[in-house]
């Protein structure tokens, strides 16, 4: 199939498009580099660099390279600095995300959209694991931007007869075997590379918070491979392909299992095999005490059977990133 694949140049996205092509499939990135890398998209791959907020670049797009399907994973997704600057989440994840649908619509309403969402639509949840139809109350900016951009898709595919999918990911980690493409983020705020860079520059570790109810004290979350991720996503394009009618569905992508982050932090020294001092500081604004899924849906829909997110093809693949990248994709 050919895959539009918006936010390509990004972390998921790259991976994505590695994935895709390994399987034959034909991608064309279209990226603002405003925090995607132009080195994560192969060099033989076509590259549009444009904004969501860009319309006629988002026809010429979809008139010049007719695609098969459209992928968005062009979001803006720190939490801290959406509460800084909520404007720039609502112009991008919302206004960003309407106007891609406005010209799927007019260019051929049956084209499937698979758009990236997030466990952040559920604020702290009031049940684990966590389900679809679960009650919703976002915390953040960042949570709410993507819920309403949700609410949106499935108004438009009940309206003007559209098929789309909302992937909700837990924890995305892990990087290409090889570690060609990894995650590279500046500033950095998620757990594993972070443990990567303290293990590289020998400092001391930071857990925020270890006085959660849970069992070590310290957040529990799931984590789960950006090639399975990928694959989900390439699944649930060709399940939409087959799709007669108008539809939307949000799906679940996590592997079911939470993992402490003091356990995360010490499996990664056991593998690596390195003495890794901890420190246990404040905990951070916003973050909910677990947060792991429920994934029967993905298994049901998209036949979801993670095969690289055990923690030691997770941890493996990060560090080969980390190692050959010291400086990102500037090394
Ligand atoms: N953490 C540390 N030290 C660090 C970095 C993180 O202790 O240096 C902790 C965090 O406090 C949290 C856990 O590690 O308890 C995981 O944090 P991440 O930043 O890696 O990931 P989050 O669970 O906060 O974020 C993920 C996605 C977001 C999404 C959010 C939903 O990356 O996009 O889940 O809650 F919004």
């Amino acid at each position: 199939m050919k895959f539009l694949v918006v936010g390509g140049a990004g972390y998921i996205g790259s991976h994505f498009v590695d994935l895709a092509r390994k399987q034959n499939h034909e991608c064309v990135v279209l990226d603002n580099l405003s925090t995607g890398h132009r080195d994560s998209v192969p060099s033989d791959v076509e590259f549009i660099e444009a904004d969501l907020m860009d319309p006629p670049a988002l026809k010429e797009a979809l008139n010049k390279y007719k695609p098969d399907a459209v992928f968005h994973f062009a979001a803006c997704s720190l939490v801290g600095e959406s509460v800084k600057e909520p404007r720039k989440y609502y112009i991008n994840n919302v206004e960003g995300l309407r106007n891609l649908l406005d010209e799927m619509r007019s260019y051929d309403s049956d084209l499937p959209l698979i758009f990236s969402s997030t466990c952040a639509v559920f604020g702290e949840p009031t049940k684990l694991p966590l389900s679809e139809d679960d009650v919703k109350r976002p915390i953040s900016p960042y949570g709410r931007s993507k819920l309403m951009a949700e609410f949106v898709i499935e108004d438009y595919a009940k309206a003007y007869g559209m098929k789309a999918m909302a992937l909700r990911y837990f924890n995305a980690c892990g990087a290409s075997l090889d570690g060609h493409i990894g995650e590279c983020h500046d500033p950095e705020t998620h757990l594993i590379p972070n443990v990567m860079k303290a293990i590289k520059a020998g400092k001391i570790m930071n857990i925020f918070g270890n006085d959660f109810p849970t069992k070590d004290g310290t957040c529990v979350r799931d984590y789960i491979h950006v090639y399975d991720l990928s694959q989900a996503h390439i699944d649930a394009a060709i399940v939409l392909t087959k799709e007669k009618k108008a539809h939307f569905d949000a799906i679940h992508l996590g592997t079911g299992n939470g993992y402490s982050n003091l356990e995360i932090v010490t499996t990664i020294a056991k593998v690596m095999e390195v003495e890794l001092e901890i420190n246990f500081t404040e905990r951070r604004e916003g973050d909910p005490p677990a947060l792991y899924a429920n994934n029967e849906k993905a298994k049901k829909i998209l036949n979801f059977n993670p095969k690289y997110s055990d923690l030691e093809t997770i941890i493996k693949s990060a560090f080969s990133w980390h190692e050959s990248h010291p400086d990102g994709y500037n090394s």
